[in-house]
């Protein structure tokens, strides 16, 4: 394995990166054979790290064990903004700071009963900031990655960015809109094999959660098959199944399979969106590969957001969210009572996240798609309503996504104009 570290050589030459034609098989890396399930990192993601921020991480420590250093190192000025006006807040090691990796490590023994060393976490830019690394760091130009679809876009649109082989997984109600073991068979026979899945629950539009059962399904084929599995777990926390019952904050894959990356954020539980904030618990063979990465696209993630995000954690903070979540709750219980009235389609099962999407069915008829429809409902009633096309190419053009997030007032409201929208003559 490549020294890691500060004051380390980087690797002298790196390793050509493969010709990779779209849709073409790359090969392994070289390391893969000793890895477990034989998955090393990619080509693309052995670059030396900026040693420079190598070595804020290691000034960070040692100033941690009370030494006194002098950095004469990173590029940026010493003089702080007066305060009052800016908090002063400088770099950080490239994968956070170590209390935030610690407290975050804490959070999954806390909420899994699982045990995550520290090192295995890597705080970033949100959890997008996450997928651009994790991405890197896993899949090689060529490369394809499997998805369900509907989905998140941003997955599909930063692989393709990446010149990787998006391979999208159709879904529906028959497997709750998740992807299974059966249609990962079919789409490897379909396509050729896979490199990587990317797997989301609670899911973004549709609100569906894996169970243990499919998960562990989940993860049992992606070992079987050497295919590297990246859990989106963004939404865990927002679930709407019995509070305290097992699994009721949604299952991560690292509980599973010390292999798989759980990529999260403070984002949608906390409530923190514009603090930039997220984390990826990675395999111990992503480490130094995704440290490399982060050196050089982010430097590091931003300080003050860590700070503040220490105090996610606490007992106080949990019960302060899960309050949030209970208003989710309310909203979400107003839009499934009034699904009846709404005379639309099949609606996906809202198990979590602050989703609901369905199929407008009848109403398709009146409004030729849901662009039409988000458009004259927005001109007639104004409410704004996401048509399904950003999260599915092929049927998005028939549904649409609520997001109760607004709460329960904003939703009630919304309701009733659609009904009067909707109504003959509306
Ligand atoms: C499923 C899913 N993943 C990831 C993100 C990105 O969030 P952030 O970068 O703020 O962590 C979102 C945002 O809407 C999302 O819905």
């Amino acid at each position: 394995m490549a020294a890691r570290g500060p004051f380390k050589t980087p690797p002298p030459s790196l390793p050509p990166h493969p010709a990779g034609a779209q849709g073409e098989a790359a090969e392994p890396p070289s390391s893969a054979a000793d890895a477990p399930h034989g998955l090393g990192a990619s080509r693309r993601s052995v670059i030396p790290a900026f040693e420079v921020m190598q070595i804020t991480g290691e000034v960070e420590r040692r100033r941690a064990e009370g030494r006194d250093i002098v950095s004469l190192c990173a590029g940026e000025p010493s003089a702080r903004p007066a305060p009052g006006m800016l908090k002063p807040a400088g770099y950080t090691s490239p994968l956070g700071t170590a209390p935030l990796r610690e407290a975050i490590a804490g959070h999954y023994a806390n909420w899994y009963g699982v045990s995550i060393d520290p090192a295995r976490v890597a705080v970033t830019t949100g959890s997008s900031g996450a997928f651009q690394l994790v991405f890197l760091a896993a899949f090689d130009p060529g490369d394809r990655v499997a998805l369900a679809s509907p989905g998140y876009p941003a997955y599909r649109n930063i692989l393709r960015s990446l010149g990787v082989d998006v391979i999208e997984i159709p879904t529906g109600s028959e497997t709750r809109y998740q992807p299974t073991p059966a249609l990962l068979d079919a789409a490897v026979e379909a396509h050729g094999p896979l490199a990587g899945l990317i797997v989301a629950s609670p899911a973004n539009p549709t609100g569906s959660m894996l169970s243990r059962a499919e998960l562990s399904a989940l993860v049992e084929w992606c070992a079987e098959q050497r295919v590297r599995l990246i859990s989106d777990e963004i939404y865990h926390g927002i679930t709407y199944a019995e509070a305290g019952g097992p699994d009721a904050r949604g299952v991560s894959a690292v509980e599973l399979d010390p292999e798989a990356i759980a990529i999260n954020s403070f984002s949608k539980y906390w409530g923190m969106t514009g603090w930039r904030l997220g984390w990826a618990v990675l395999p111990e063979s992503l480490i130094a590969p995704m440290e490399a990465l982060a050196s050089n696209f982010a430097l590091s993630p931003p300080a003050p957001a860590q700070e503040l995000a220490l105090g996610a954690f606490s007992e106080e903070r949990y019960a302060e969210r899960d309050a949030v979540v209970a208003g989710f709750a309310r909203a979400r219980a107003l839009i499934l009572d009034a699904e009846p009235a709404l005379r639309w389609g099949e609606s996906a099962p809202s198990d979590g996240a602050f989703y609901f999407y369905a199929d407008l069915g009848p109403q398709l008829e009146r409004f030729g798609d849901s662009l039409g429809y988000a458009r004259a409902l927005l001109d007639g009633a104004d409410v704004a309503v996401v048509p399904g096309v950003d999260f599915d190419p092929m049927h998005g053009t028939r549904t649409v996504r609520l997001s109760y997030a607004a709460g329960e007032a904003a939703v009630e409201e919304a309701l009733s104009r659609i009904l009067r929208f909707q109504a003959p003559g509306g």
